[in-house]
């Protein structure tokens, strides 16, 4: 990843750019859920973390948004701007929002992906995520889900590779 690009907490005047990026490039098809007022609902949440990477110029390259439960951490989105992918923003973002749930002792992060999106379910294999089933009709209930996994903590307590 370049050395210009900063990864931090998103602030509340974000939320409509986070919300458009979402809107074109995760949920495509399938109508906005993830509209300016969900996603400045999440950034003011506490239990959740919204991220956000920024360029040299400060403008918006990705995101990535995570509530973090008693036990187990979600990743409910995560995206980067087409023209900055495959250069290492994606897996800073999961990475910084990961730290995080390690720091807190969870034991795991879940998540769920279209079952159509073959490039980011290679995205998240290759950053330690596995299978954990399917979910039909998971969007809208037109589009199936993969939901994938990965362990922080074993159960004996001792840290996941
Ligand atoms: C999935 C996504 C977040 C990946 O972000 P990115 O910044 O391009 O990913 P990175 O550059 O950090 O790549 C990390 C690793 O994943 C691999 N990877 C990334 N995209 C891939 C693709 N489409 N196909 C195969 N491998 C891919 C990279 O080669 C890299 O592997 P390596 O580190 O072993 O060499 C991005 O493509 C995206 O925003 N897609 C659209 C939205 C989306 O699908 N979000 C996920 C579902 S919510």
């Amino acid at each position: 990843m370049s050395s210009s690009v900063s990864i931090t907490l998103a602030r509340p005047a974000d939320a409509r750019d986070i919300a458009e990026m979402s809107r074109d490039c995760v949920e495509t098809g399938l109508g906005w859920s993830w509209t300016p007022p969900r996603v400045l609902h999440a950034i003011r949440d506490r239990a959740t973390n919204v991220v956000v990477a920024r360029g040299g110029a400060g403008e918006l390259l990705g995101f990535g948004i995570m509530p973090y439960g008693d036990q187990r951490a979600h990743l409910s989105l995560l995206a980067v701007r087409a023209a900055s992918r495959g250069q290492g923003v994606g897996r800073e973002l999961l990475g910084w929002l990961e730290k995080c749930a390690v720091t807190a002792g969870l034991e795991g992060i879940s998540l769920e992906v279209r079952r159509d999106n073959p490039g980011a379910v290679e995205f998240y294999r290759r950053c330690g995520y596995e299978l954990a089933g399917t979910v039909p009709g998971y969007y809208s209930g037109v589009l199936d889900a993969l939901r994938l996994a990965k362990t922080l903590w074993t159960p004996t307590g001792q840290p996941a590779d």
